[in-house]
């Protein structure tokens, strides 16, 4: 029998005859992460711990608030990059598209999802290739760190990131889903020197993130030191993707690894804090959690340079590009909203704001 909540978030109802395991599994990673089964349950970011001390006299026009910033030295006109997702299914084609068509509008960055399956299955290219919608934004690849234990290195991550036209890849890190998903790699093994390898055997930038798990401080500056440009935190707080692989765990087939560890990890705002104790000087991107733009001010006055958004824009990005922009936008406006009543009038003065204190 199938689990409830498999049935009602759609899991295993491919739309294809016969469909493919791994465009299977990124099939159900979008239907799970559009219910409440993707989410954190007690968890939280840790930014509720705190607040802005109110300035009842900003001294600024509102309208005149500046959100533009530089991140590896492209400009963006907020400090905003929308989020590693997907690709390789006829619905990852629509999101990244609708998702790229929305950061070229809006200026911002944005990450496409793991294109290991372009590997695997050629054909599916197509769904990852939107440098044509977005020819301006500073665009990101995406590959899992575990697959440079599977013969990636170097060279194939040169062709993934010229076949998609982009700037630079995230290498992500997930331990955590390899390891409760039945079909997992397991190998993390001597990862730490292949980095260090990718990073100086290729002309652009790496960047590292976690998938909700969040980046420890010895972490992050192990990260660092083998090379890489960047960090995205990706806290726990939001989307849990031990709880997704837990709700893809067909009942009565052993214990539920996924939903056992659905609360693991280290909340955003912890790992921001670790992370810029041991590195304050690489480039930080704040996510995982982060559900509104007051806790993208708080991130941000706590040391990070980005902010960023997955889940929230997952079903905007299955409806229009028109969508996803105001999706954005209301969040912006959130943003803009907090800097305005801290008396912040851009990104640098949010930085360096002296006016957020632990509750
Ligand atoms: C449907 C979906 C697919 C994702 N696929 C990837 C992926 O392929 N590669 C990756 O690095 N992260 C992936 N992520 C993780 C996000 O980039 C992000 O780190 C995580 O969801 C936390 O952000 P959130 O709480 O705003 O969702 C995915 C997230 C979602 C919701």
């Amino acid at each position: 029998m199938t689990d409830p909540r498999r049935r009602a978030a759609g899991v295993g109802r491919a739309t294809m005859s016969v469909m493919d395991p791994i465009a299977q599994r990124k099939q159900d990673h979008i239907a799970v992460s559009l219910s409440a089964a993707a989410d954190f349950r007690h968890v939280r970011t840790g930014f509720d711990d705190y607040s802005f001390i109110h300035q009842a006299l900003p001294e600024l026009d509102l309208d005149a608030i500046d959100l533009s910033t530089t991140f590896l030295g492209h400009r963006l006109r907020a400090p905003f990059l929308i989020a590693s997702m997907t690709g390789g299914v006829d619905k990852g084609a629509v999101i990244n598209r609708n998702l790229a068509i929305a950061a070229q509008r809006l200026g911002l960055a944005m990450g496409l999802g793991s294109q290991r399956i372009t590997v695997t299955h050629p054909g599916t290219l197509g769904s990852f290739q939107v440098r044509d919608l977005a020819p301006d934004v500073p665009l990101f690849g995406n590959l899992g760190a575990v697959q440079l234990n599977d013969g990636f290195g170097p060279d194939e991550v040169r062709q993934l990131v010229s076949s998609v036209g982009a700037d630079g890849l995230f290498l992500h890190l997930n331990p955590l889903q390899e390891a409760v998903q039945p079909e997992g790699d397991r190998n993390f093994a001597g990862l730490q020197a292949k980095i260090a390898a990718l990073c100086a055997g290729v002309p652009f930038p790496i960047l590292a993130k976690e998938t909700g798990c969040g980046l420890a401080g010895d972490t992050a500056a192990v990260l660092v030191a083998a090379g890489v440009s960047a960090l995205d935190l990706s806290g726990a707080g939001g989307t849990s993707w031990s709880r997704i692989e837990g709700a893809r765990h067909a009942a009565g087939d052993g214990e539920n690894l996924g939903e056992v560890f659905g609360e693991w990890g280290i909340p955003t705002a912890i790992s921001l804090r670790l992370v810029r104790e041991t590195c304050p000087h690489i480039p930080v991107i704040a996510s995982g959690g982060l559900r509104d733009g007051i806790a993208a001010a708080k991130a941000i006055a706590l040391g990070a340079d980005l902010v960023s958004l997955a889940k929230p824009l997952l079903a905007p990005a299955l409806e229009s590009p028109e969508a996803v922009v105001r999706a954005i936008e209301t969040w912006l406006q959130q943003l803009r909203v907090a800097m305005f009543c801290i008396g912040a009038g851009s990104i640098a003065a949010l930085k360096a704001t002296t006016r957020l204190v632990t509750r």
